[in-house]
């Protein structure tokens, strides 16, 4: 005799309202999860942009790409992205997987402040 039991399907049913919740947060770019994604706001990413901000900040930014304030990061941030997904960025190397993945979310989710 099969069974279920009152709690499973109370369970059942917490998951199907979770993931129609899911499906209505924002999903900017294809492919990339942003329900699931570690976003944090700019505001509490400096470890992440301390690997781009000692070139580029300020007048003599190279490209004209800074990162130093949270205007000009929002401008540039899927720039940033791409130049981190093809490793050309940041230049020297040494920036930890975790570093790019928090900087890919942030570029990819909306770029909170
Ligand atoms: C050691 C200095 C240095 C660091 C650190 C650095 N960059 Fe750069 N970046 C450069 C230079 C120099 C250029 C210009 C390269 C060129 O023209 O080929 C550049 C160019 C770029 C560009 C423009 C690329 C294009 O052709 O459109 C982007 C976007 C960029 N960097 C993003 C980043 C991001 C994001 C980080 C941090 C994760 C970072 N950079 C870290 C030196 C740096």
């Amino acid at each position: 005799m099969v069974s279920v039991a009152p709690a499973q399907l109370v369970a059942s049913a917490i998951a199907c309202v979770a993931l129609a919740a899911c499906g209505a947060t924002e999903e900017t770019a294809v492919g990339f999860d942003c329900a699931t994604a570690d976003v944090r706001p700019y505001s509490q990413l400096g470890e992440v942009f301390a690997h781009c901000t000692p070139c580029h900040k300020g007048n003599g930014a190279p490209q004209s790409v800074r990162f130093d304030s949270y205007a000009d990061a929002s401008a540039n941030a899927g720039r940033g992205a791409a130049e981190i997904a093809a490793g050309r960025m940041p230049q020297g190397g040494g920036m930890p997987d975790s570093a790019k993945e928090l900087f890919t979310a942030w570029a990819k989710c909306g770029t909170p402040e």
